[in-house]
């Protein structure tokens, strides 16, 4: 049961980020002319996201019902499930987190058209609100707040980096359009330039996670938990080199008129497959003792 909880936490932290990331690309980084031109492959990756964070947080519920109660018996009895939901501070969380992700699957399958504005409310609520859970749950009183918004603070920063990305890959697609051209270097050029704050927020509460979480342990590398840290800080560190040779180096290249839109996409490709080892041990992370 402790695997399966494992793979439903990937498939929930990975649609919970990349939701709030095509959300708020397509309402605050898309002029609104190449919104409308990337309207379609944003629904196309917003509306399966929507149904994989409502399924798995269903499949969350029921897991912690079975690991909480007796195994799978639990794992598929309501009344274990709706017990957990009213009588536990998960449950309490996770009752927000399921009505908001059948909110979103409603907004997002229901509408054709219209604006991103609602969705990525939704979107920052379902992501936020996971940074309310499990190791957040450690500390009382002042640090404990502190603890939960350096959490929820972590979460949003990280989904506004690595859930961009790929909506970033149909602006980029978009780049050899003439008519969206403009649009879409003015949508790349907003990313980066907020980019650079997103990534400067995920080290600062990363670090303070770090701090909050190891602060009674200290460092010790024989624990699992801080190999599997250390592990996820090595690769995030590789996509930041990857983040700056993207906006230092081909950014540039593109903007004189130079080759550098297929290393850019390489690049953006390369960031996506890393970040997705990056959730794959978060997902396990979160099930260890820190301790
Ligand atoms: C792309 C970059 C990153 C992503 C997508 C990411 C994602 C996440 C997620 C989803 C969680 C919540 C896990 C949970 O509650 O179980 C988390 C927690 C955490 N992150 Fe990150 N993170 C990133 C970068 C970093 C960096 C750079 C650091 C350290 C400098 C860091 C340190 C931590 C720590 C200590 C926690 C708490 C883990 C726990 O709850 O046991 N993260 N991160």
């Amino acid at each position: 049961m402790d695997f399966a909880l494992d793979v439903v936490r990937f498939i929930h932290y990975a649609a919970a980020l990349q939701l709030f990331g095509v959300c708020v690309f397509q309402s605050l980084m898309a002029p609104a002319e190449l919104r409308r031109h990337l309207h379609a492959s944003s629904r196309a990756l917003a509306v399966p996201s929507a149904w994989l964070l409502l399924l798995s947080a269903i499949s969350w519920l029921a897991l912690m019902a079975g690991t909480m109660g007796e195994g799978w018996a639990d794992a598929v009895d309501p009344a274990v499930m709706l017990l957990m939901l009213h009588a536990t501070a998960f449950g309490n969380v996770w009752i927000g987190q399921l009505l908001i992700a059948f909110l979103l699957v409603l907004v997002l399958s229901s509408r054709r058209g219209g604006k991103w504005l609602w969705p990525s409310l939704l979107a920052s609520l379902a992501l936020g609100s996971l940074g309310l859970i499990g190791h957040a749950t450690i500390g009382v009183g002042v640090m404990g707040i502190v603890n939960r918004t350096s959490q929820v603070l972590h979460l949003l920063a990280s989904g506004f980096w690595i859930g961009s990305l790929v909506p970033l890959l149909f602006c980029l697609r978009a780049m050899h359009n003439s008519e969206h051209a403009a649009a879409a270097q003015a949508a790349l050029q907003r990313f980066s330039g907020l980019g650079h704050f997103a990534v400067a927020i995920v080290i600062a509460t990363g670090l303070a996670n770090g701090w909050l979480l190891l602060r009674d342990t200290g460092i010790d590398l024989t624990s699992l938990y801080q190999e599997l840290l250390l592990t996820k800080v090595s690769i995030v560190g590789i996509m930041i080199v990857l983040a700056i040779v993207n906006r230092y180096v081909f950014m540039p290249a593109i903007a004189n008129g130079g080759p550098g839109l297929n290393q850019l996409r390489l690049g953006t490709i390369a960031e996506i497959v890393l970040s997705g080892g990056v959730i794959g041990l978060v997902s396990i992370l979160g099930a260890l003792s820190p301790s």
